[in-house]
């Protein structure tokens, strides 16, 4: 029995018609589970409200978004406001995932208006870390993870602690199907624990990146992984509930 609760997190990205969408919740219905882990879903944010209809009916599954702005309000065309998440009911928020960091630019500085920002109207974060395959070669792995912590999580006040979640996601193990051996993940997420200056003992600290039903069991086995952060394997309902059975029986 592990003493953080383990949570398990499907990323959809850019996925899933309404048609799977529906199709994906008839499946998690037929198969009855009984959830003993927290099941999260992070969908596009237009489909947010859709889910949070479904995860009402069936219970159980929690629905976040996969990004946030820095600002409440404002000339800020495309982005997603913090507050209006909160007005929506959304319960969680992926911030810094590697995707935008590298495809639209995100640094260490503006993730960090955005980890204050969602703490500000309460919304739980998941702040995503994790080195390129070049900084691991390269030895810089715990410098970079330092440093996407220190800055990133600057001046989080001591009252909203209690809300951060952190996703260590390799990102050369980010859907390419190399996941990271436990050894590799718990060494990092340890490092992690280490760095964190509140909060440190009970902050859910997920794995990410080509998570799958037939790797999650060693990896969730590790003293300080507290679940994972899963893109391509959230999609299929099947294998989502593969994936909170194992979860349920750590
Ligand atoms: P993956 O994605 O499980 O498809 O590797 C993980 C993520 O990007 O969060």
């Amino acid at each position: 029995m592990k003493s953080r609760p383990i949570h398990i997190v499907g990323n959809w990205k850019m996925n899933q018609t309404l048609h799977e969408i529906s199709e994906f919740f008839i499946q998690m219905t037929a198969m009855k589970m009984e959830l003993k882990c927290k099941a999260w879903i992070a969908p596009q944010s237009l489909h947010i409200p859709i889910l949070k209809e479904i995860a009402f009916t069936t219970g159980a599954i929690q629905v976040g978004a996969q990004n946030c702005s820095h600002a409440d309000s404002g000339a800020f065309t495309g982005e997603i406001s913090p507050a209006a998440l909160a007005d929506m009911g959304v319960e969680f928020v992926i911030i810094g995932h590697s995707e935008r960091r590298t495809i639209f630019k995100e640094g260490n500085e503006i993730l960090n208006q955005k980890v204050l920002a969602a703490l500000k109207h309460n919304l739980k974060v998941i702040y995503c870390v994790g080195e390129t395959l070049e900084e691991r070669e390269s030895n810089t792995t715990f410098k970079v993870i330092e440093e996407q912590l220190a800055v990133g999580l600057k001046n989080v006040p001591a009252d909203k602690a209690h809300l951060l979640l952190i996703a260590y996601e390799p990102v050369w193990a980010i859907g390419t199907g190399k996941v990271a051996t436990a050894e590799q993940a718990e060494e990092v997420h340890a490092f992690i624990r280490g760095k964190l200056t509140q909060n440190a003992d009970q902050t859910i600290i997920l794995y990410g990146g080509s998570v799958k039903p037939d790797n999650i069991d060693s990896l969730l086995r590790r003293e300080n992984i507290d679940g994972a952060l899963v893109g391509g394997a959230s999609l299929k309902a099947k294998d989502f509930k593969q994936l909170c059975t194992s979860a349920s029986v750590i």
